[in-house]
């Protein structure tokens, strides 16, 4: 098993959640406790917590905390206030389709046993399954990334964004361990740098080559031939196999397309949106302007989307628990899972 002694993305301790402050990372490790459903909600919407799995399972917890009080209500009454404050969650990042996955489980487990204990319980069992999940994403994609090669991701979806391990980090952690030597390219991911404040940093930690670029040098990159994969994680996958992930994601797909080069998605299966028939169905987040226009920027208006839609064809498979899918085999794939 791959061990990783990077800091904890979120502890469950003594009945508390912290989540480790990604804003303030790598300058500081610092956990930040949270109480309330308010808090939870936050701390998810303003990226104390992010990556689409870790924002699952911090939202579960919290979830389940929200409920501590009452357990004197009735079954009927707590059901109610459970999906009342589910809904209140799931309204802090939109795209993100684990944050919903990870909230209906809970409900789910509400409906079964209307109880604080059962609800942490599950909570507990989705941040469990996750780590094990990483780990089979790891051992199913390792074999993409082979002696020598450049490896390009873009964002965080690393241990960072996940329990541990991560997804697209997943089959670069299992291969390091193994002793392949490779070396990452990583984006920086304008405009709040998760590529080089996160990314480059858990895998620097992990004592990972890692190579860091500015999100406009990549095409020179692949016209140099020096990008043998491309290897990112995604936010969420539709019915069709339309890839939503972090800004600029499709870009990196254009260019693999142009240039030959393999574009390959890491994600869990509850990332999968079954019921959403095409990316440009799902609600892209739109974030405030100050976070392109900074400090330095003229006072001037800005675009901000979140997220991109990288369509299936572009798409070269999806690294999953499972093993590995395609855009054309994605629906007998799910069927299968159930
Ligand atoms: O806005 P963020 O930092 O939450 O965006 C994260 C990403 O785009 C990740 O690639 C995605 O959530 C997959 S995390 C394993």
């Amino acid at each position: 098993m791959v061990e990783l002694s990077l800091p904890e993305t979120l502890r469950w301790q003594n009945n508390e959640l912290s989540l480790l402050d990604q804003r303030k990372l790598p300058a500081e490790i610092v956990y930040q406790r949270v109480d309330h459903l308010q808090d939870a909600w936050l701390a998810i919407n303003n990226l104390t917590v992010r990556g689409a799995p870790a924002i699952g399972i911090a939202a579960a917890y919290a979830l389940a905390l929200s409920m501590r009080a009452r357990e004197q209500l009735g079954k009927a009454d707590f059901i109610s206030v459970l999906n009342q404050n589910a809904q209140y969650l799931n309204s802090c990042r939109p795209t993100a389709f684990n944050l919903s996955w990870a909230t209906r489980r809970i409900c789910v487990a509400g409906q079964r046993q209307p109880t604080y204990q059962g609800l942490i319980e599950e909570a507990v069992c989705i941040h469990n399954e996750d780590l094990a999940i990483c780990q089979a994403i790891g051992k199913h994609g390792a074999h993409l990334i082979q002696s020598g090669n450049n490896v390009l991701t873009h964002c965080n979806a690393g241990s960072l964004a996940t329990s541990r391990l991560g997804t697209a980090t997943a089959p670069m952690y299992e291969q390091h361990a193994a002793g392949v030597k490779f070396q990452v390219i990583v984006d920086e991911t304008r405009p709040l740098y998760q590529g080089a404040r996160l990314t480059a940093w858990e895998l620097d930690y992990a004592g990972i080559d890692v190579r860091l670029i500015c999100d406009n040098m990549a095409a020179t990159l692949f016209a140099h031939n020096q990008i043998d994969l491309v290897l990112v994680g995604t936010d969420r996958v539709t019915a069709n196999g339309d890839v939503i992930n972090k800004i600029g994601t499709l870009n990196l797909a254009i260019l693999c397309r142009h240039f030959g080069v393999d574009f390959y998605v890491a994600c869990p299966s509850s990332t999968f949106d079954a019921n959403t028939p095409t990316g440009d169905d799902v609600n892209i987040e739109q974030r405030p302007n100050d976070e392109v226009l900074g400090t330095h920027a003229a006072k001037v208006r800005a675009f901000n989307p979140a997220f991109d839609i990288t369509p299936a064809a572009l798409v070269s498979g999806i690294i999953t628990e499972h093993g590995v899918t395609t855009a054309e085999n994605l629906s007998r794939f799910l069927n299968d899972l159930q």
